[in-house]
């Protein structure tokens, strides 16, 4: 997979080269090309924003720049081109599993108050929110639709079947784990965990999913 992200923030992005995703990339399964949108700003001080049209407060982000930016990296609309929005559709993780098929993506980060909709209309095919709360930037989103979809690239993950468990593949909250020492400040770890009979494991961790599901959401389990 190729990701192509275009930001006023590139360096935010350094954070991506630690840990599974950084992993991933020295392996190279998969790319990370980040460009910074002032460069292609035509401006004679590399301006990439201004007041909006019809007053308001912030500034908006200009057409220009963005435009020339995406017709540069993606000449060819070969990808999947998306902006991070608080207005977009809701990442959740069958949306993950779909973004994970696609061979490219471009990834648009907007600042301040937005981007002028007419490089939305004319360049994006999809707006993408990580949630109904609002974050500066589209920076830290980007890097969690990164981070989410690329558990999904083949041989990213160590171990094939930990995307099959875990939290919201099967509807249900992940149960809790447990690992060494057996007993720690006092506290013990479940006598089943260490009974070594796998079926009554198995049930337990299911009785403990649907029991952490109907706590913490139990919108889940009314969708079943
Ligand atoms: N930019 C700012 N807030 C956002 C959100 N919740 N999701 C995606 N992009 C954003």
């Amino acid at each position: 997979m190729r990701i192509d992200v275009l930001t006023l923030f590139p360096e935010m992005f350094d954070a991506l080269n630690s840990s599974l995703t950084g992993r991933a990339r020295e392996k190279g399964l998969y790319e990370l090309h980040c460009h910074n949108i002032r460069d292609y700003s035509k401006d004679r001080h590399k301006k990439c924003d201004d007041a909006p049209f019809g007053g308001g407060a912030g500034m908006v982000m200009m057409p220009q720049p963005i435009h020339d930016c995406i017709c540069a990296v993606d000449p060819d609309h070969t990808a999947k081109r998306i902006y991070m929005s608080p207005r977009g559709k809701v990442l959740n993780q069958r949306f993950v599993q779909e973004l994970s098929r696609e061979r490219h993506l471009l990834i648009l980060c907007g600042h301040y108050e937005g981007v002028d909709q007419r490089v939305l209309d004319m360049d994006i095919d999809l707006e993408v929110s990580i949630g109904d709360y609002v974050l500066s930037g589209g920076e830290i989103p980007a890097m969690a639709v990164i981070d989410s979809v690329l558990r999904y690239v083949p041989d990213v993950l160590g171990n094939s079947e930990s995307t099959v468990d875990e939290s919201f593949s099967g509807q249900l909250l992940e149960y809790p784990q447990y690992t060494r020492p057996q007993e720690f400040c006092g506290i013990p770890v479940p006598e089943v965990l260490v009974s070594g009979d796998h079926a009554k494991v198995d049930k337990w961790r299911y009785e403990q999913s649907v029991e952490i599901t109907r706590k913490n959401r139990p919108d889940l389990l009314e969708n079943k």
